[in-house]
């Protein structure tokens, strides 16, 4: 028999039903309180709304513990590799030596994309933003894969959607950033693994061949797999309520994708090396940016701290804090904005302020030290979040879909005009 909670407002007493999550989470389903009551919720940001349940990512903010369908993030980022995490994420269990061989081998070899996409691609001017020219070639999938915009279609019909955009979004990516410095465009190729084809990609130059360093696609591969999946964030979101409507996968992940580009979101990796370089150039007096960022009346904030959820470490940041020393040492490089970003995070560590507010450094705050270290731009950065969260979005969509849940439509609480006559010109 499952718990109840009683709600009880204007002299009267309702009951709704307790969820119970497998990790002990207790949730209020609320589903039946308007039909009882008449009465909604309203929470700003949904800052303590479930929008739906979900098998394939757990959170435990106060604990910072993240496990994706289980497994936790620090074992995965040591032990799996991108590819085998995408397959965890959309189909539930590791793969098999057999699955993980056909899953790989149809990504590497379906990542060519029409010859086409080089006029679209021609038709944005250079300075354009990668995410905008990102979620662009994402759309046009459905042009040119038109039976993926199929509501009903089969479950090997959506594989095929899948394995699809798996594949060619590293040569979306790879492209748009050729296309920004109006360098040649470098084709996929079946015979390297995921990462080394991307930065393949990225770096070959006419008349060159671009040795990869496994340092470096190591690197990538481990902050691809950190940026997979994380519950319902704001991008997630959006995809799924893009889905709920019978949006198509690539219509869902685009609108992630812009949803992901917001500073407060995917786009503070890049606003934290813009603050970092800031400061530096100021001479690095981190208390004078600190006292900016605690300062109501300044909308400077520490970019690449705190978190909705996590009100301890997260995770991720520990992982690549590490990452971002070992990837610099075995590469010979040095970046003074690490030892900014070090500073800066030891003083908000100490800091009331931030203490009080439970603000610590999240993914995005040295992610950008290891993505300018291996070479890729700062306008690049969101574009990487994007193609680490790729199979975080397709599992949550396909999760939506297979268990058929609702168009989402939230209610809202008027607070306009109540009613009143139209006012002809010659009267206002
Ligand atoms: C990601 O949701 C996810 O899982 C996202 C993500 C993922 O993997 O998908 O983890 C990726 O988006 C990470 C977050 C990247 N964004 C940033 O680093 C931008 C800087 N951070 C903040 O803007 C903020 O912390 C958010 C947006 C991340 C969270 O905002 P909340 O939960 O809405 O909290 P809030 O804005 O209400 O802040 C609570 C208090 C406020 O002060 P008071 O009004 O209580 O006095 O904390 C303060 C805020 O002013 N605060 C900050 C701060 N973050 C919060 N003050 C200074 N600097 C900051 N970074």
């Amino acid at each position: 028999m499952s718990e109840k909670a009683k709600i009880s407002y204007g002299g009267k007493e309702y009951e709704v039903p307790v969820v119970v999550g497998t990790e002990n989470e207790h949730a209020l389903d609320i589903s039946s309180l308007r039909s009882q009551s008449g009465l909604i919720t309203l929470d700003y940001g949904y800052k303590n709304t479930g929008s739906t349940s979900s098998a394939i990512t757990y959170l435990d903010g106060e604990n910072g513990i993240l496990r994706y369908r289980g497994y936790p993030i620090e074992q995965l980022a040591e032990k799996s590799s991108f590819i085998e995490v995408a397959y965890l994420l959309i189909y539930g269990e590791l793969p098999t030596q057999l699955e993980l061989q056909k899953f790989e081998g149809d990504i590497r070899n379906n990542g060519m994309v029409h010859e086409d996409y080089k006029r679209i691609l021609s038709g944005f001017p250079s300075r354009s933003h990668p995410m905008g020219v990102l979620s662009s070639l994402v759309t046009s999938l459905t042009a040119f894969f038109p039976q993926s915009l199929d509501p009903n279609r089969s479950p090997e019909g959506v594989n095929l959607s899948i394995m699809r955009i798996l594949a060619k979004m590293p040569t979306f990516a790879a492209w748009t950033y050729k296309h920004k410095i109006g360098h040649p465009l470098n084709y996929p190729s079946p015979h390297m693994d995921y990462c080394s084809n991307y930065l393949h990609m990225m770096f070959n130059q006419p008349g060159t061949e671009y040795e990869v360093d496994p340092v470096v696609s190591n690197a990538l591969d481990k902050l691809l797999i950190l940026h997979a999946d994380h519950e319902q964030n704001c991008s997630t979101s959006t995809v799924r309520i893009t889905g709920s409507s019978m949006g198509s996968l690539y219509t869902s992940v685009s609108a992630g994708i812009n949803a992901l580009w917001g500073p407060l979101h995917g786009g503070a990796n890049m606003a934290v090396i813009e603050m970092l370089e800031n400061i530096r150039e100021d001479g690095g007096d981190t208390k004078k940016w600190m006292d900016k960022a605690k300062d109501k009346d300044d909308p400077f904030r520490l970019m690449g701290f705190g978190h909705r959820v996590y009100k301890n470490f997260d995770p991720r940041a520990r992982i690549i804090k590490k990452a971002a020393d070992d990837v610099l040492i075995k590469l010979g490089v040095s970046d003074p904005i690490l030892d900014i970003a070090k500073g800066l995070e030891e003083v908000a560590l100490n800091d009331e302020y931030f203490v009080e507010r439970k603000l610590y450094p999240n993914v995005d705050f040295y992610s950008g030290i290891i993505y300018r270290a291996l070479g890729i731009p700062v306008d690049m950065f969101t574009v990487m979040f994007a193609l680490g969260r790729l199979p975080g979005w397709i599992a949550q969509w396909k999760e939506m879909r297979e268990n058929k849940e609702p168009i989402g439509r939230p209610r809202q609480v008027y607070t306009g005009y109540n009613e009143r006559p139209y006012k002809p010109l010659n009267e206002r």
